[in-house]
């Protein structure tokens, strides 16, 4: 029996093409914005310790570039990967905001943040994220 080339070369260009648009659909329905969702939480629950004023850690989370960029420990956030990313991984622990303080970040919240990183393209850089 022959094996036809072309219907195999179809069938593997639909399933790529088929994965690109789950991509793309998971990221327009969930993608949270920046300024619009995820800033103020930050700016609520983190930016007093990271921030214009202070720096714990060097980490400076007022804006995605310099999360990106990230501070002692590297980069705070690792693109279309929330489990891999530092912030996440602290908030989860309860490690951040740190105890003394009363604010904790609540699990939609966090739902949100992990949402919002899961939705960046993976390979994302600083520049081909940076929006105005
Ligand atoms: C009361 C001050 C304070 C608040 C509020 C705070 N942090 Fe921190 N954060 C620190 C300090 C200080 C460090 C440095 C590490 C340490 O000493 O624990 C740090 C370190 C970090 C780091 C690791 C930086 C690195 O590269 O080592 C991350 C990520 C982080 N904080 C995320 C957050 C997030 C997210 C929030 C808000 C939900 C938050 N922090 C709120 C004080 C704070």
């Amino acid at each position: 029996m022959l094996i036809r080339p072309h219907v195999l070369l179809c069938g593997l260009l639909l399933g790529s093409l088929a994965e690109v648009d789950a991509w793309a659909d998971d990221k327009q329905a969930a993608a949270p914005d920046f300024q619009r969702d995820v800033l103020p939480i930050f700016e609520a629950k983190c930016l007093s310790c990271h921030g214009a004023k202070r720096r714990g850690g060097k980490l400076d989370m007022r804006t995605l570039e310099s999360m990106l960029t990230g501070g002692d420990t590297g980069p705070a956030i690792k693109p279309g990967n929330a489990q891999k990313s530092l912030l996440i991984e602290l908030i989860h622990f309860k490690e951040m905001p740190p105890k003394k303080e009363k604010s904790v970040v609540t699990s939609a919240e966090i739902e949100l943040l992990r949402r919002w990183i899961n939705a960046m393209p993976p390979a994302a850089t600083s520049t081909s994220t940076a929006r105005p």
